[in-house]
């Protein structure tokens, strides 16, 4: 069994293509407040996950409640493709600003069982030709991980991603926050 030590707080950046099973694997092992998902700000704004449209606003608010957690020393789990560094680095800059780790886990099942996945979704219509996209942009910038500023990196294959147990370690040494000067 593989165990993943994520320290608490953090923030974990999920990543892989549509069908990769970035939510079903957030829903195993961390608790609902702890995922902020951007097909659930979607919803909570434009009851749609697949208004892309919301975009936008649906980033707005992931980050606003980020901020509030990590204010709080509270779990961030991003559930998002994340495809993209210019996606993703938000995630990094936000965790240095709170002082806390960014710890990044690929999904990766293999462009097949993400295809076939998201092919028997009811609640999605993704074409193929998107989730090959998105796969090979996230294969092409996987090689820049290792420079993002990731404190831990797990590439998971379909394998080992059933083969993971996820342990979070409560109260981790971290750097001082200074106020923001905001009031909650
Ligand atoms: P997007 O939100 O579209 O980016 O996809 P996702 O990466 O969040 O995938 P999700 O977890 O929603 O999984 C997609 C589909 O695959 C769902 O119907 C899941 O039930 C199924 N699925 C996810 N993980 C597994 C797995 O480990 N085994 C099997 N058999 N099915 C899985
Ligand atoms: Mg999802």
């Amino acid at each position: 069994m593989l165990r993943i030590d994520i320290p608490v707080p953090s923030v974990v950046v999920l990543m892989g293509a549509s069908g990769a099973g970035k939510s079903s694997f957030a829903r195993s092992f961390f608790g609902p407040t702890e995922i902020l998902s951007s097909d659930r700000f979607r919803a909570l704004v434009a009851d749609d996950e697949n208004n892309q449209a919301a975009t936008s606003d649906a980033f707005e608010l992931l980050y606003l409640v980020a901020r509030k957690r990590l204010r709080r020393k509270r779990l961030c789990v991003i559930d998002a493709t994340n495809i993209r560094e210019r996606d993703r680095a938000g995630y990094v800059a936000l965790a240095r600003e709170f002082g806390c780790p960014a710890v990044a886990i690929i999904l990766d099942p293999g462009i097949d069982v993400c295809i076939e996945r998201t092919k028997a979704r009811s609640d999605r219509d993704i074409s193929r030709e998107i989730v090959r996209q998105q796969y090979s942009e996230l294969q092409e910038s996987l090689h820049s991980l290792n420079h993002e500023g990731y404190s831990q990196l797990w590439y998971l294959r379909e394998a080992s991603i059933a083969a993971i147990t996820v342990a979070l370690q409560a109260g981790s040494p971290q750097r001082p926050i200074s106020p923001a000067g905001e009031t909650d």
